[in-house]
């Protein structure tokens, strides 16, 4: 029921309003970190979408989880100027190391990976983010050194 009040509240405050699905999600996301699946229908009844539309707009942005994140996200970017700089082999590197596909949690719930596009660093990249931390000329021991901060 708590979980509904809150739904509600959210829908309450957006419908009506012109293009309302994309703050209502945003919302969403921030209440709870993801947007619940149980989520999906109920904004679908209430904008009269189906479900099927509401959840193409969840999996199409990047921005929206549709499950929780793990306790610590680290973001690599992916954007142009980081691409220039080698960030695919640093992400391909990082990957290896942490055993993490984008989007993927480690099994102890510690650590999630994410791309990213651009952490306004372009003029040190390739760049990374661990929680309020950016680093520049990210390497693959100074994302390892953040992992073990973080996990500390
Ligand atoms: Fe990576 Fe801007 S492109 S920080």
């Amino acid at each position: 029921a708590d979980f509904r009040d809150r739904l509600d509240a959210i829908l309450l405050a957006h419908v009506g309003r012109e293009g309302p699905l994309l703050p209502i999600l945003h919302d969403i996301q921030a209440e709870w970190g993801f947007v619940p699946e149980a989520a999906e229908p109920v904004i679908a009844a209430a904008l009269g979408l189906t479900r099927a539309e509401v959840h193409g707009v969840v999996s199409f942005y990047h921005d929206f989880r549709d499950h929780p994140s793990g306790k610590h996200v680290l973001r690599l970017c992916r954007a142009e100027a980081c691409q220039s700089m080698g960030a695919d082999a640093l992400a391909d590197q990082v990957r290896a190391a942490l055993g993490l596909d984008w989007h993927e949690t480690t099994p102890d719930g510690r650590l999630t990976l994410e791309p990213v596009f651009c952490l306004g660093l372009c003029a040190c990249a390739p760049s990374a983010q661990m929680g309020d931390r950016l680093v520049g000329r990210a390497t693959l021991d100074k994302v390892r050194k953040l992992v073990e901060e973080a996990r500390a």
